[in-house]
């Protein structure tokens, strides 16, 4: 008898590839970009599961060109804003994500961002690079101090509460939040549930960390970034539209806001000639916050394990519905 057939949408960790094979046939994309449209929607017919990226938009046309075979779309990354979950549900398609195994590797990348921007690294070493180092500078490149700032982060849910720890427990900052709650663990007792006004108006340095929804694309426009600190950082390793990017531009030239340090851009890929990259004060890195070994091995792990769940008809293991 012919084994299911399924859809993997890019070369993954092998972990996720050997868990896979005794049980699919699998049509894998190896191209190092992303298919195209009209390739998802042609490889995808017939198959009983899809193993999808933040970069493959599975909607209702993708839903449907697949058929009634489909039984899960199994996403390999925590976030979900790539997927139609209504459609999902209403067709009864499972929908898998990759939870907890990148929080820690995530939220080291926020507070990498965090302190590149605040100590102004980028430019330091672009200097460096440039053969401007003549002599040690009492007045060069001048930063934020981060023991005891004032920390702002927009939803304390897993990748928040980790990234709060690192910033109380090794720079004793002092926490505000909006949205989501510390656990007992985290040591974060004194944190404080503010508005997200009295957050930007008082925070130092600010970090995203919610979900991409209709309520937060654009949570951080023109007037967001017109109530921070001047001297504050902005950071966000969440998802780019969370941020409107030219606003943003805007307020680090300006000088409404210090600096920024970005994982996700609005589009992604960033282009060369975005107007940010022109900027001293803002740094970008191209959407690694997940990119450990262990974090990635595990999110292959996970997306196989979801899948083959989903084909089964089983529980999946970790399912955002
Ligand atoms: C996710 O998992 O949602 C990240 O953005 C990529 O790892």
């Amino acid at each position: 008898m012919s084994q299911p057939r399924v859809f993997v949408a890019r070369a993954i960790p092998p972990i996720g590839l050997d868990l896979l094979r005794p049980h699919f046939e699998i049509d894998l994309w190896t191209d190092p970009l992303p298919p195209s449209r009209a390739t998802v929607l042609e490889r995808v017919q017939g198959c009983a599961g899809i193993l999808s990226l933040l970069t493959d938009t599975m909607d209702v046309d993708v839903m449907e060109a697949a058929g009634p075979t489909l039984r899960v779309i199994s996403n390999l990354a925590v976030g979900v804003n790539n997927i139609d979950l209504e459609a999902a549900q209403a067709r009864g398609i499972a929908v898998g994500h990759t939870p907890d195994v990148l929080t820690e590797s995530t939220a080291d990348l926020a507070f990498a961002l965090l302190i590149t921007a605040a100590r102004r690294m980028g430019e330091a070493t672009a200097a460096v690079k440039a053969g401007e180092w003549k002599t040690w500078d009492p007045l060069g490149f001048i930063g934020a101090d981060l023991m005891g700032a004032t920390l702002g982060v927009v939803g304390l849910g897993r990748i928040g509460r980790a990234f709060a720890r690192r910033c109380h427990g090794g720079w004793k900052m002092k926490v505000l939040y909006s949205g989501g709650r510390p656990q007992p663990e985290d040591g974060l007792d004194d944190a404080q549930a503010v508005d997200l006004d009295t957050l930007l108006e008082s925070s130092d340095f600010v970090s995203v960390h919610v979900p991409l929804t209709t309520k937060t694309r654009h949570l951080f426009d023109a007037k967001a970034f017109a109530k921070m600190k001047s001297s504050a950082v902005f950071v966000n390793t969440a998802r780019g539209p969370i941020h409107d990017q030219k606003a943003l531009y805007q307020a680090l030239v300006s000088g409404e806001i210090a600096a920024a340090g970005l994982d996700v851009t609005d589009p992604e890929p960033m282009d060369a000639t975005d107007p940010l990259l022109t900027l001293d004060n803002c740094i970008v890195v191209p959407h690694i916050g997940s990119g450990t070994r262990s974090s990635r091995d595990a999110m292959s792990r996970i997306a196989a394990e979801n899948l083959i769940a989903g084909v089964l008809g089983t529980t999946l293991p970790f399912s955002p519905l």
